[in-house]
């Protein structure tokens, strides 16, 4: 698999009234075409701040540095902002925690939609018409003739998650990046937005790099995990090993904090972990 992006010793720094806070500490990532990578820690651990560095989202107050960061074979760092943002714009999307949030209240969620297909696909008003039905459908939205005159506040937190996420595919990007993108939904609804992502990465061919505090999402997606901690990386293992052998004690401790674990004597593999998961949701359902 060749490498979709590439970065080597990430940090982040703010400007505070206290001197500078370092939000992100040499961090080193990379993710490869058409791989799942899970960043998992804490809050307050730098994950998004890691993500915003390089999507170019964070507020003048930071400080970035990297030995290289390339995306795609093309260098980050040296490329004009104007380059950086064509890029970006198209070829890596991010999906954001707070669906309402994202969304602008004004809007019918199809003219969303339909500006990013106008802006960065250049296509006409009937084809952009075409093309957000056929997103709505890949989304699961039902009706998406209908549904495409709805503003936000009309639509339910896991709808407006399906928007976001059409919206975040409109382009057919190489890379996703998704912020705790189940967070601010229904335990029910979290499951169902989960399956949608990774069948839509791998149906689409996409790297994916999944943030989340929770291990349940790590095991249920995840190809490689990074495992982050105050700004730092504690750990970086392929899915199984880091389940079966977690090498640092914050591994651990995520580890243990599963409701499985919740004796603490035992850790269970990931075969283990979907195996209950999958009896749970039989349960629930
Ligand atoms: N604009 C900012 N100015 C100052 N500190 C910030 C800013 N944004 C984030 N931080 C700090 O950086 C740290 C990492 O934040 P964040 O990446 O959002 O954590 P995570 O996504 O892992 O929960 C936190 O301590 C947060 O308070
Ligand atoms: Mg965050």
């Amino acid at each position: 698999m060749s490498k979709l992006l590439e970065i080597k010793n990430l940090s982040v720094g703010f400007d505070t009234s206290s001197g500078m806070f370092m939000a992100v500490q040499g961090i080193d990532l990379s993710v490869e075409a058409r791989e799942v990578l899970a960043i998992v820690g804490e809050s307050g651990s730098g994950k998004s701040v890691a993500m915003l560095a390089v999507m170019g989202l964070l507020p003048k107050s930071a400080t970035v540095t990297a030995d290289s960061m390339t995306f795609d074979g093309h260098d980050m760092l040296t490329m004009t902002s104007k380059r950086r943002r064509e890029i970006i714009g198209r070829d890596v999307a991010m999906i954001f925690q707070e669906p309402m949030a994202s969304l602008n209240p004004c809007f019918t969620v199809g003219f969303q939609l339909e500006e990013v297909l106008r802006v960065h696909m250049k296509l006409d008003k009937k084809a952009r018409r075409a093309r957000a039905i056929e997103l709505f459908k890949q989304v699961g939205i039902p009706t998406p003739e209908e549904r495409l005159n709805s503003y936000p506040h009309q639509m339910s937190g896991g709808q407006c998650q399906r928007v976001m996420i059409a919206i975040a595919i409109a382009c057919n990007p190489k890379l996703l990046i998704a912020d705790e993108p189940t967070t601010a939904l229904d335990v029910t609804i979290q499951k169902q937005i989960l399956d949608l992502l990774v069948r839509l990465q791998a149906e689409h061919g996409m790297g994916l790099i999944m943030i989340t505090h929770d291990m349940g999402v790590v095991a249920e997606t995840a190809d490689r995990v990074i495992v982050q901690y105050k700004g730092t990386k504690m750990e970086e293992a392929d899915v199984l090993t880091l389940f079966e052998a977690p090498k640092s004690p914050y591994t651990r401790a995520l580890l243990s904090a599963l409701p499985e674990n919740a004796t603490g004597d035992r850790l269970s593999t990931v075969a283990d972990f979907m195996k209950n998961e999958a009896a749970n949701a039989g349960a629930v359902s």
